[in-house]
């Protein structure tokens, strides 16, 4: 009898499914790791093979490949991870984030649709939201995500979709999803959430609610930096229009960027845990620091969305924090940034997040406040290092 590793999946915590999903993609040759099928097509012995794999394919049926735009065998093998972490029957992975959320939400949107996001949202998706989809005739309202009362005011009778993240950028605010999902399913709306932040190893929006998760597998998942990606994940019925869009928008994985992050990903709950504990030393570290301001990590109980958190993040905070240092009477607080920022040496100063060093966010047009990213270094180290730097700070 043929051994059928994957029915054992199906009770799997998330650490063996993050190893385990998805691999095991080639039963020709057998490799033990996951090829990287760089190739842009796939060809055929006969017109009818070729016709059979292009007509599956575009039903969106599995193992069915003719051409890498559509669909990819090492892409494939990653989707097949990925919507094992995030629980939900079906994912597609795409060329970054940003993919992911347009073609997500442009699937099931139209003309004359009405969108309801959060106020304080990545802001690349601020710009999208603003700026584009109201020229393709879709109304959006940004409302202030963690003011349930506000968010059903803006519910309208042709309100398709609330979108929102989990943990917001750089604020740090905690969605209370399974509140919004009651919302948005009152109104027979979907919620659609980004959870790029936090990662499924702290929280599954599949499993409070949301009907749909878009994010970036460009931080946490991939973890080191060196690929982008996004993946859309949720019910097969949900999933297979944003495959057709992404078809239509070209926003195809590379194979390679597939192979890179399904790599990373096998690790994804180790290293967050890793960072999860690292950040929660830190946040306690600034918080008792004179020349801090305030810090926000969902590890607080200073935070003030920590009962959300409670109920929602069973514990798991997550690698991300922000703080503000404070600057002396009379000193710019620009200048107190400058002082952190530019004494740091250990860690890089540059956007993005999620990956296995600490990475330092200084955000002068928000008044001088930090988002760290903190990494899998030594917590002792990494406390040290800002110790060192805040002492510059007038
Ligand atoms: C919350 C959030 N969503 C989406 C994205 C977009 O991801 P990508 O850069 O892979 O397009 C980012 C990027 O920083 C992000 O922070």
């Amino acid at each position: 009898m043929a051994k059928d590793g994957k029915q054992n999946l199906e009770r799997a915590a998330i650490e063996t499914l993050a190893v385990h999903a998805g691999e095991g993609a080639d039963p020709t040759t057998r490799p033990h790791n996951l090829p990287i099928y760089q190739t842009a097509t796939l060809s055929f012995e006969t017109a009818d093979e070729k016709e059979a794999a292009v007509d599956g394919a575009l039903a969106w049926e599995p193992n069915r490949y003719f051409y890498t735009r559509t669909n990819n065998p090492t892409t494939a093998a990653l989707e097949e991870k990925l919507a094992a972490l995030e629980g939900a029957e079906s994912a597609i992975a795409s060329a970054s984030g940003m993919s992911a959320i347009s073609a997500g939400l442009l699937a099931h949107l139209k003309s004359g649709d009405h969108l309801i996001v959060a106020d304080d949202l990545f802001i690349i998706s601020q710009i999208l939201f603003a700026e584009d989809f109201p020229s393709r005739g879709i109304d959006v309202t940004p409302v202030e995500i963690t003011n349930l009362e506000a968010v059903k005011a803006a519910i309208r009778p042709n309100t398709k979709i609330i979108f929102a993240e989990v943990l917001s950028n750089p604020w740090m605010r905690i969605s209370d999803v399974p509140a919004l999902a009651r919302i948005a399913h009152d109104a027979k709306a979907l919620l659609v959430i980004d959870n790029t932040f936090l990662s499924s190893v702290t929280i599954r929006p599949l499993e409070h609610g949301a009907d749909l998760v878009l994010q970036t597998t460009t931080k946490w998942i991939s973890g080191h930096g060196d690929a982008l990606g996004g993946i859309a994940a949720g019910s097969k019925a949900l999933v297979d229009p944003i495959r057709r869009q992404t078809d239509l928008l070209g926003g195809a994985a590379s194979p390679f960027n597939s192979w890179l992050i399904a790599r990373g990903a096998r690790t994804l709950p180790l290293r967050v845990e890793r960072a999860t504990a690292n950040a929660t030393k830190l946040a306690t570290f600034l918080e008792g620091h004179e020349k801090v301001e305030w810090v926000r990590h969902p590890s607080l109980a200073s935070h003030p969305d920590r009962a959300v958190a409670d109920r929602i993040l069973g514990g798991k905070w997550g690698g991300m924090l922000s703080f503000k240092p404070r600057a002396a009477a009379g000193v710019d607080p620009l200048d107190a940034m400058r002082a952190v920022a530019d004494n740091i040496a250990l860690f890089g100063v540059g956007v993005s997040l999620g990956e296995v060093d600490t990475l330092i966010y200084p955000m002068p047009k928000r008044g001088g406040i930090f988002r760290i990213s903190v990494g899998i270094e030594d917590a002792d180290d990494i406390i040290r290092e800002f110790d060192h730097a805040l002492a510059h700070v007038k």
